[in-house]
């Protein structure tokens, strides 16, 4: 399978109580690839606060530890929000295969964070396939990522 990521890096996953049903589903996935993942919790359905598992998940993909992330909850809002605090993550909410395309190839995205209320398990591995195997187009989609960061 082409990937832009370095799939011989773990995987990092993570998602709050509202995600987790998802995060199960989407790890089974990532094992019928024969990918390595770090699953940083939430472990049981019991209610969590999301930047409990969102900071991990961020902090391992800015420092090269993971591949990319994945973060889940109810609305990827709350993941969202906390992922995009880090240096250099770029955590795109996505709730379709054309969203998850094009975060990859216009914003050169680096966390998928997907609203486990809002999008149907189907839709979910669908969105991971396309994140994890599309190109970043670079170009002038470059020079904006570039423009991202604050000093
Ligand atoms: C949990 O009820 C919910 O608030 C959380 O999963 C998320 O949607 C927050 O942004």
């Amino acid at each position: 399978m082409h990937s832009p990521f370095d799939l011989s890096k773990p995987i990092a996953i993570g998602s709050d109580h509202a995600g987790y049903d998802f995060k199960e589903q989407l790890i089974s996935f990532l094992e019928g690839k024969g990918l390595p993942y770090t699953d940083f919790g939430t472990h049981t359905k019991d209610s969590v606060d999301y930047p409990d598992f969102a900071h991990p998940v961020a902090s391992a993909v800015e420092k090269g530890e993971a591949a990319f992330g994945i973060l889940l909850c109810g609305t990827a809002n709350g993941v969202a929000i906390t992922a995009n605090k880090h240096q250099h993550i770029r955590a795109a909410i996505c709730w379709g295969e054309e969203i998850a395309k094009v975060c990859r190839e216009h914003n050169d995205a680096n966390i998928l964070c997907i609203p486990a209320r809002f999008v149907s398990e189907g839709v979910a591995e669908k969105m991971l396939q396309i994140f994890m195997t599309t190109n970043f187009e670079g170009g002038r989609h470059l020079n904006r990522v570039n423009k991202i960061a604050c000093a």
